[in-house]
Order: C-alpha cells, then sequence, then structure tokens
C-alpha cells in the first residue's frame, strides 16, 4: 500500500520536517514532526507539545490526526514523520492512526539529513489490532 507518487512523498516529508520545527519539547529536548495527507490533498501537521506533567504529553501523530478529524477530516492517504535518527511512531500514535485508516503508508524521515529513510505501512507497524465495530 505504499502507492504515494513522488510528489506526495516529497510534500509530506518537507511538510513533517517544518512541523518539527514548531515542537514544544523542553524537558526531551526531542522534536517531532508529523504530516497526514488527506483524500482530497490537504495536509495537517503536527508537533509534540510536552508538558511540566510529563504524561500529558502529545506526540506530534497524535497532534496531526486530532486537527484533522477536529477539521472534519477522517480519510487519509500517507503520513511521515520526521525525527532525529528516522524513529518510528510509537504505540499509542500507531493504534490512534488505526482508528482511522485499515492501512496508511508511513514515511519516516531522518531530520538529520531530511531523507526518507523508511518506507512501511500501518499495518506493517501494528498488526493484529485492537479493534471493535461501531456503527
Ligand atoms: N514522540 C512523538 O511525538 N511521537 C512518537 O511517536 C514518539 C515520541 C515525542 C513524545 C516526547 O515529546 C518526545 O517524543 C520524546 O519521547
Amino acid at each position: 500500500m505504499n502507492n504515494l507518487t513522488d510528489d506526495q512523498r516529497q510534500k509530506l516529508s518537507d511538510a513533517a520536517l517544518v512541523a518539527r520545527q514548531q515542537a514544544y519539547a523542553p524537558y526531551s529536548k526531542f522534536p517531532v514532526g508529523a504530516a497526514l495527507l488527506t483524500d482530497d490533498g490537504q495536509i495537517f501537521a503536527g508537533c509534540n507539545i510536552e508538558n511540566t506533567s510529563f504524561g500529558l504529553t502529545n506526540c506530534a501523530e497524535r497532534t496531526a490526526i486530532f486537527a484533522a478529524v477536529a477539521a472534519g477530516i477522517r480519510q487519509f492517504v500517507g503520513l511521515a514523520v520526521a525525527t532525529e535518527g528516522g524513529l518510528s511512531p510509537c504505540g499509542a500514535c500507531r493504534q490512534v492512526l488505526a482508528e482511522f485508516s485499515d492501512d496508511l503508508p508511513i514515511l519516516i524521515v531522518d531530520a538529520s539529513s531530511d531523507a526518507v529513510v523508511e518506507v512501511t505501512t500501518l499495518a506493517n507497524l501494528l498488526p493484529n489490532r485492537f479493534r471493535r465495530e461501531h456503527t
């Protein structure tokens, strides 16, 4: 399901890197940026937002998807995540993304080189996930 065009990949990767610059991460000093591409071509970006009460921290991926859902969008075609070293989304974010997508191409971007270092999918990162049907 990695059917993003080169143009979509570039835009998503760039947006995640730009979003990373907005990270509020004074405690971890580990900024993260995420960008979600919607099925109608919009990009919703997010960054990690930490809190002095550490457990209240919001990851970049969830910031992005919550912004999109709050804007009325629930159909996504790709996600890019930008970190130093090109790390993969955490388990909590995988589950939240899976609420709105059975599968999703995911670009892992290394902010040290601005390069996409891995292309994977949500189904690959979160197999056999917790799921309940609803009306
Ligand atoms: N973080 C994210 O933004 N996304 C992830 O998928 C994992 C971790 C953030 C949370 C915290 O602000 C910092 O990275 C260090 O854990």
